[in-house]
């Protein structure tokens, strides 16, 4: 039987771990605080927003929202990530993405103050964490990390296989698997073979942008496939990247869609918006990475 990874207790987990953090700053008058702009109205973006607002509330950092119209300018943007950069009362900023077309998404992002770019995607945050520096790390593969070492997978000497190589997740996930010892490999759309490279994978890590693309052919015997991909099938309903059905009596364990993946992104930022302040107080620091949590 395959072990089910439960993204939703876990991130749960994480989070009443932070929030009796937040209380002990909050005792010694330490109030953290996360800025959160959205351009526009994409309905996913919304969704997404909205639940980091309520992570925030339960965990007791205080969020300021800054929304503007689809028609804000490039220079409105950076205007108020500059003037929250320079606010002594706001430890992390968060630009929701994707951004208007009209909008540089590199500049904003490089606009962003490293030691507030809670997101990880600052290329000095990238940078930090490819050669083992301390710094924000993104929250996706960070929580991918937690969701193996909390469900007691080892990943020191395993072969990693990810499918997928964006900045954000596939990249970042291959640097922090390389961290903790395991054998990495990086697959993409101009991959040859790609079924047997991701038939190595002891574990199989698939953001691949595409629903249900992965099936049991790709899928090694007794292998802890992860998924990153979120979708509607045909019927409406949430589906990843693997074909969950067809591939479940082949692994030993997996991560569901909804349920997976998806609600340890936020616990991540979280910790993030936590770890500013320690980050902060030693900045332009070149100490090794302390490991999260
Ligand atoms: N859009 C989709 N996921 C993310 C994320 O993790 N951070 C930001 N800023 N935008 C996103």
């Amino acid at each position: 039987m395959a072990f089910i990874i439960d993204g939703k207790k876990i991130s749960q987990d994480i989070k009443e771990e932070l929030k009796e953090k937040v209380t002990a700053y909050k005792a010694g008058g330490v109030q953290i605080t996360l800025a959160v702009i959205q351009v526009g109205k994409d309905p996913a973006s919304c969704v997404y927003v909205g639940n980091k607002k309520k992570a925030c509330e339960f965990i007791g950092i205080r969020s300021l929202a800054y929304e503007l119209t689809e028609e804000a300018t490039e220079e409105e943007l950076l205007r108020l990530v500059k003037e929250l950069n320079r606010r002594e009362d706001v430890n992390g900023i968060l630009v929701q993405l994707p951004l208007p077309k009209h909008i540089n998404e590199n500049l904003v992002i490089r606009t962003i103050s490293p030691d507030k770019d809670v997101d990880g995607f600052h290329p000095q945050s990238v940078g930090a964490l490819s050669i083992g520096q301390k710094g924000f790390v993104s929250c996706t593969p960070s929580g991918i990390i937690q969701l193996l070492k909390r469900s007691g997978i080892e990943i020191e000497g395993k072969e990693c296989v990810i499918i997928g190589r964006s900045n954000i997740v596939g990249k970042p996930m291959a640097l922090l698997l390389l961290r903790e010892n395991g054998t990495v490999t990086i697959c993409h759309s101009r991959t040859r073979n790609l079924k047997e490279v991701a038939k190595r994978g002891d574990i199989l890590i698939v953001a691949i942008g595409k629903p249900k693309f992965i099936n049991r052919d790709y899928i090694k015997e007794g292998a802890v496939v992860i998924d990153v991909g979120i979708h509607r099938d045909e019927n409406n309903k949430l589906c990843g990247d693997v074909d969950f059905n067809d591939v479940i009596d082949k692994v030993s364990a997996i991560t569901p869609v909804p349920g997976g993946v998806g609600p340890m992104t936020i616990a991540m930022l979280m910790y993030n918006c936590i770890d500013s302040i320690r980050l902060r107080q030693n900045p332009g620091s070149t100490e090794e990475l302390e490991y999260p949590i």
